[in-house]
């Protein structure tokens, strides 16, 4: 009797081990962080068509439309996180960032920087707050 009780016992925990197995498999990405890993993918492609000096202007204007998008999933993915007022205005930060740099409409390497360069303060400067 002993052994069939520890038997059941035994497979009652091999049972919980798969199903937490399972449930740990399928979590996938937590959204916040695909948010981030676009946005900062988008980030690194620009970078990189400025290093090598090829900064096609259709180009440019697809990533930051892609930008765009994501941007405006910021709070959707974060919230809660705390100061939830001062996130929000971050993240309003980074929209009015994409929002002007793809207004100045970059045609040149040079121009892209300067485009770029609103952006990259509006990631830092919520980063700095809440990362
Ligand atoms: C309004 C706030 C906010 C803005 C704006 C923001 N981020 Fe983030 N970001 C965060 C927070 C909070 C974390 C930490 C998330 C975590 O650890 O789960 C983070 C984490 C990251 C990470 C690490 C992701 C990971 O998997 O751990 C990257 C990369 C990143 N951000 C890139 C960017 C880029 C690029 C921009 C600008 C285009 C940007 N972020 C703008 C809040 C922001």
């Amino acid at each position: 009797m002993k052994y069939v009780a520890l038997l059941v016992l035994g497979l009652f925990i091999g049972a919980l081990g798969a199903v937490a197995g399972l449930s740990a498999l399928r979590q996938g990405t937590p959204y916040d962080d695909a948010v981030m890993t676009v946005m900062s993918q988008q980030m690194g492609a620009l970078r990189g068509m400025r290093e090598k000096n090829q900064c096609d202007v259709a180009e440019i204007s697809r990533r930051f439309g892609l930008l765009s998008a994501i941007a405006g999933e910021t709070e959707h993915a974060f919230l809660p996180i705390g100061d939830d007022a001062k996130f929000t205005e971050l993240a309003g930060n980074l929209r009015d960032a994409v929002m002007s740099a793809r207004s100045r409409q970059p045609e040149n390497c040079d121009e892209l920087g300067q485009a770029m360069a609103g952006i990259a303060g509006a990631c830092k400067a919520c980063h700095d707050v809440f990362r």
